[in-house]
């Protein structure tokens, strides 16, 4: 893809791996919910393209419905402090939740928002992230889902952004600085 800076770029996991990935994780969620009632709650933005390729990889009828969350600005330190927008009213007592997100990097994001869904009273609750990065946690978290564990560098492509950018990119890059 064309770069909109000058910084150099280094590709840490390709398409292709990530693909194969998340046909594995699909696979293991459709065996762990076999016969219950998923719904997979994904944590716009930077989750919107994981969500998409790891559902089509879940063999049963899943409901699909999207929040937003912040903790980043458009730059790449953390404010720390974690909104939630859209907030949904469902009847969440009848359903098995699985929140997916992007990545896990301080944990506030997961951790505020499992404590939001948990005060629900859902039948189960559980969380998949596509890449952690456990050297930054803030409070002690583990997904029960992940992809790859990623090492503590600021990462682009496959739903996250640099600045407004990058999403579309089809790779996991980081920039060199
Ligand atoms: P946490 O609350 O610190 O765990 O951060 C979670 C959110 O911050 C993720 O959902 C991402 O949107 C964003 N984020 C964290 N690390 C990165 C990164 O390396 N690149 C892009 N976005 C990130
Ligand atoms: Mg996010």
């Amino acid at each position: 893809m064309k770069k909109n800076t000058e910084k150099k770029s280094e590709i840490l996991l390709t398409e292709e791996d990530i693909q194969k990935r998340v046909a594995e994780l699909g696979q293991t969620i459709s065996k762990d919910y076999e016969g219950k009632n998923l719904l997979v709650i994904s944590l716009l933005k930077g989750s919107f393209i994981f969500t998409a390729d790891l559902v089509r990889n879940i063999s049963m009828p899943v409901r699909i419905e999207f929040i937003t969350t912040s903790t980043y600005g458009a730059n790449e330190e953390s404010a720390g402090e974690l909104k939630i927008t859209d907030l949904l009213d469902l009847p969440f007592s009848e359903y098995d939740i699985l929140v997916v997100d992007d990545i896990t990097d301080t944990a506030i994001t997961m951790t505020g928002v499992l404590k939001h869904f948990a005060s629900k009273n859902p039948k189960s609750l559980k969380a998949c992230v596509l890449l952690d990065k456990p050297s930054r946690r803030k409070t002690e978290y583990t997904a029960d889902y992940i992809g790859f564990e990623v090492p503590n560098v600021f990462i682009v492509g496959y739903g996250l952004n640099y600045g407004h950018h990058y999403r579309n990119e089809k790779n996991i890059i980081h920039f060199l600085d």
